[in-house]
């Protein structure tokens, strides 16, 4: 038995969700890769649903106020921080005005692009546990037009437990925003991967959260989890949250095991999953080590318009200006 048909007899493991409807997977043709294909041609996409056409957004004549958006999963690589820089950079081609925050100790978001932060003195850590400092401090401009950085580096770590006895510590983040929220149209908030403090302040201060999942066996592993704690923060903390989508990464359409993980996603979350699907290529982690988006490092590439499709979609959702 080859590989792939022994894999397309097991279903993707979603324990703690309703198990799948099992949908026949129809193939999917390289064609119509994301990004690729001449898109509203009602040619089936690879999330099993016809492709519609997201068509470039009108020019914005003025700026602001933001809408803010949490990247996030508690599960680790999924491709939260290449959706923050590589959504950001294409929201940023299409004339937006767009602010990336970093906001997980490991300061990926900020080596990503080009910022060296441990040699900061300030970044978002000292905006949230000081008194005294001010966003614009922080704020550095990125290579890319339009679009900037609040960076972070390992000091970060310290700030969850330093924020546990303060007052209305959920809401600390969306303090330190509010003074840029009428200069951008997006504040993109790279989530580290936990559900802790850190990370329920982004959501707090979010209008909307996009949710990468990695196209893999446990894609859907701590998913319910995840929704869980999206559902309590709306209810207790910011009604205003919104799931802007869940996005399908390292996607690989020659794989059956690929496109089932996806059609299940599909069959849970239905129109929640965004058309576009980021498919899986070395040209990603290339473009994290040259600390530059895929829209400039490889500007022709399949990646980089997949990211610029969904950039269209998030606009055509109503999910960004
Ligand atoms: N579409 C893709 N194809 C191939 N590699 C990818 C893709 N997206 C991300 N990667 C790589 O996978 C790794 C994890 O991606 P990324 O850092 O974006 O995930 P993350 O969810 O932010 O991780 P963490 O939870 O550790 O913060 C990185 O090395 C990145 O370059
Ligand atoms: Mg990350």
């Amino acid at each position: 038995m080859n590989e792939e048909s022994h894999q397309s007899m097991q279903s993707v493991p979603s324990e703690d969700l309703d198990p799948p409807r099992h949908a026949t997977l129809s193939a999917v043709p390289v064609a119509q890769l994301p990004g690729t294909e001449s898109a509203g041609s009602g040619a089936m996409g690879p999330t099993g649903r016809p492709l519609p056409d997201f068509p470039d957004p009108a020019p914005l004549s003025s700026h602001g106020p933001a809408r803010i958006i949490a990247m996030c999963n508690q599960k680790g690589g999924v491709g939260k921080t290449t959706t923050t820089i590589n959504l950001g950079a294409a929201l940023a081609e299409l004339g937006r005005k767009v602010l990336v925050i970093d906001f997980d100790p490991q300061g990926a978001l900020s080596v990503g692009l080009g910022v060296n932060a441990q040699e900061l003195d300030t970044t978002i850590y000292n905006l949230l546990v000081e008194r005294g400092h001010e966003i614009h401090e922080v704020i550095q401009a990125t290579r890319t037009p339009n679009l900037d950085l609040v960076p972070a580096n390992i000091d970060l770590s310290a700030a969850e437990v330093q924020l546990v006895g303060e007052v209305a510590r959920e809401q600390i983040l969306a303090r330190v925003l509010r003074p840029v929220v009428d200069e951008y149209d997006v504040i993109l908030i790279d989530c580290q991967p936990s559900l802790g403090l850190l990370t329920v302040n982004a959501l707090t201060a979010a209008h909307g959260v996009i949710v990468p999942l990695e196209c893999e066996f446990f894609a859907m592993r701590g998913v319910a989890l995840l929704i869980d704690t999206i559902d309590k923060i709306t209810d207790r903390l910011n009604p205003r949250l919104h799931v802007d989508g869940i996005l399908a990464t390292m996607y690989d359409s020659r794989t059956l095991h690929s496109r089932e993980v996806v059609r299940s996603v599909v069959d849970h979350f239905g129109e929640q999953v965004f058309h576009t699907v980021i498919s899986r290529t070395v040209k990603f982690p290339d473009a994290t080590l040259a600390a530059e988006p895929i829209t400039s490092y490889s500007s022709d590439h399949s990646g980089a318009n997949a990211y610029r499709q969904l950039a269209r979609e998030l606009i055509a959702r109503g999910g960004a200006a």
